[in-house]
């Protein structure tokens, strides 16, 4: 089973994201009504939540082609013109990280977007003048891990803005005993709870830690989940009973007995772990303030009394 076997590929089907699916199912059916193209579609919110997925479910919505690319491997103009040539009528481009488009890219995308055409230059030195070339009317779906790494002109240009946030556990639950059934594995209700539950808030996580754990089943027991059978091989994956992998577990004893809880910067942090600033930035660090492990401090990151009692550490009252 490849990862894209696992997509859902209507908003039937997308478990969770109940404002987003909401909102998106009234402005893609006016726009059916109205035969016109869907506006523009930012989405924004941390790694492996499903926005890839949300991009081709609205291509499939709308009935049209999706096209996928990166903003990273867009390099030169010439590559965005040559996405843009492909589009038939109504099709989605969809661009992940779209914030980090390069710079003249993003700017050829303010007309694209608004009146569909590119202006392409042509010739060198004093011959070189610009040519209009027409688009057909298409959908931009963008990707990004937070809305404010994106220039304000073209997060202007998305009519739609849609915020995509961690699952609960119920949605999560959802999806593993949906993704079990695919994998054609026995699920209890509980085995799928508890994977659901240490899975950080993310799809992408879940599946991965099902798969992990069904090979555990069927090699080490009869191949049926339960709840204590995800136990046992969520703790060999080093998953702790909060969910916490083992690399927010390093970032968290880092803080604490390298730096005494903090403030410590995060590219300091990073460094500290080998990690890049950028990953614990989007992956790592949105969990664990959500969890209440780290405080954001103007001065840096404060490792809280919750992570102390967590791991097993005295906690010690500073100020
Ligand atoms: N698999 C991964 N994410 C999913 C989702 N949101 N709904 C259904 N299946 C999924």
């Amino acid at each position: 089973f490849s990862e894209s076997s696992l997509r859902p590929q209507y908003l039937s089907q997308y478990i969770g994201q109940a404002k987003v699916k909401q909102e998106l199912e009234i402005y893609i059916k006016a726009a059916k009504y109205r035969s016109e193209s869907l506006d523009h579609v930012l989405l924004y919110g941390p790694p492996g939540l499903g926005k890839t997925t949300m991009a081709i479910v609205i291509a499939n919505e709308m009935g049209v082609q999706v096209k996928t690319t990166s903003g990273p491997a867009i390099e030169r103009p010439g590559d965005l013109v040559a996405l843009l040539n492909e589009l038939e009528p109504g099709d989605v481009l969809f661009i992940d990280e779209i914030h980090r488009l390069p710079r003249v890219a993003e700017e050829m995308l303010y007309s694209a977007m608004e009146d569909f055409y590119v202006d392409i230059m042509v010739g060198q030195g004093p011959t070189a003048h610009p040519v209009h070339f027409a688009l057909p009317p298409f959908t931009l779906v963008g990707a990004t891990t937070r809305a404010g790494m994106l220039s304000a002109p073209l997060r202007d240009r998305f009519g739609i803005i849609s915020h995509m946030e961690y699952y609960d556990t119920d949605d999560l639950k959802e999806i593993v005993l949906r993704s079990a059934t695919i994998f054609k594995t026995e699920m209890m209700e509980d085995g799928a709870y508890e994977i659901a539950r240490r899975s950080r808030g993310t799809p992408r996580i879940a599946n991965r830690l099902l798969k992990r754990v069904r090979d555990f089943a069927q090699v080490q027991s009869n191949g049926i989940v339960n709840r204590e059978l995800a136990d046992r091989a969520l703790l060999m994956l080093q998953v702790d009973h909060e969910g916490l992998d083992y690399v927010d577990q390093k970032i968290l004893k880092t803080m604490i007995e390298l730096y005494q809880g903090g403030p410590v910067g995060l590219s300091t942090l990073a460094v500290n772990i080998s990690e890049e600033t950028e990953t614990v930035e989007d992956m790592y660090e949105p969990y664990l303030i959500q969890k209440g492990f780290i405080k954001r401090t103007p001065r840096g990151r404060l490792a809280t009394r919750l992570a102390y009692d967590h791991l097993g550490y005295p906690y010690i009252e500073t100020d």
